[in-house]
């Protein structure tokens, strides 16, 4: 039955946009919510009466207006998946050295990769935790652990992926003492050729580098077998575990 609900949050995410086409033709899958600070950039997405797109400046008060009026709908969500992130920007791309770091980048890429995924997580529980069907999926990066970290450089990007596993994992402690059986996935797509890699493709050969569709389709291989078992995963796209 076509009754599972999917709110998917920063959908206009390379990543994103191949998951709702993959959910749009999944039986299960009856609604899907997309969040994000723009309109589709997949124009058949505008008419598909499956899916409603809300928009979000990601301000605390955003998040909370479109909370409030999923709770006014009594919409229960079974799957959210926060897809934001960033690497680099028109304002700021990673350091390799101590020297590059300036405060206000740390700043803004701790805010999107691990702030507002937060915030996002705490006005949304008091609606995901009526489903015990639930579970929350956050893109997190194999470079935010800190065990892996061999090679060094990318200090805000590293440190915002770390901070958001710390975060989840913590939430994800507190929802378990509660009670609310909702599997928490920190999820490493692994290099996959959307704006955030872009640039730092040249030296990759074209074989390491993912297609959006084949991480999505991996995503819900994962997700459909996601079993709650109390411990948050920190896993890639293959589901092998990540160390911390
Ligand atoms: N691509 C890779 O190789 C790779 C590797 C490891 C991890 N990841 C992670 O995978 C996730 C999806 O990335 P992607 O590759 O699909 O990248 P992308 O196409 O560049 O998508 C960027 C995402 O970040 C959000 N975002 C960008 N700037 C923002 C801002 N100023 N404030 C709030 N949100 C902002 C966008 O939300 P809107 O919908 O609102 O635009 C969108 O969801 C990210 O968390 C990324 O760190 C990607």
């Amino acid at each position: 039955m076509a009754d599972e609900s999917i709110l998917i949050i920063g959908a206009n995410s390379g990543i994103a946009g191949s998951l709702i086409e993959n959910f749009l033709d999944k039986k299960t899958v009856g609604k899907i919510l997309a969040v994000s600070r723009s309109m589709p950039k997949n124009q058949s997405f505008h008419k598909n009466e499956n899916i409603e797109w809300l928009l979000s400046d990601y301000t605390e008060h955003s998040i909370d207006q479109i909370v409030s009026t999923l709770k006014t709908r009594e919409f229960i969500i079974d799957k959210v998946i926060i897809c934001n992130g960033a690497l680099h920007s028109s304002l700021f791309s990673p350091e390799k050295r101590v020297e590059d770091i300036e405060l206000q980048n740390l700043d803004a890429v701790m805010k999107i990769n691990a702030f507002i995924p937060m915030l996002w997580v705490k006005n949304l529980k008091p609606l995901i935790r009526k489903s015990d069907r639930c579970s929350i999926t956050v893109f997190s990066a194999r470079i935010g652990s800190i065990q892996d970290n061999g090679k060094g450089g990318w200090y805000a990007y590293r440190a915002s992926k770390a901070a958001l596993n710390m975060l989840m994992k913590t939430a994800s402690i507190e929802f378990r003492r509660e009670s609310a059986e909702i599997s928490f996935l920190l999820f490493h797509p692994g290099t996959t050729d959307t704006y955030l890699s872009q640039p730092f493709q040249k030296r990759m050969a074209d074989s390491a580098i993912f297609q959006t569709d084949f991480v999505a389709k991996q995503l819900i291989i994962i997700l459909d077998n996601l079993v709650y078992d109390g411990e948050i995963k920190f896993a890639d796209w293959k589901g092998e575990t990540i160390a911390w």
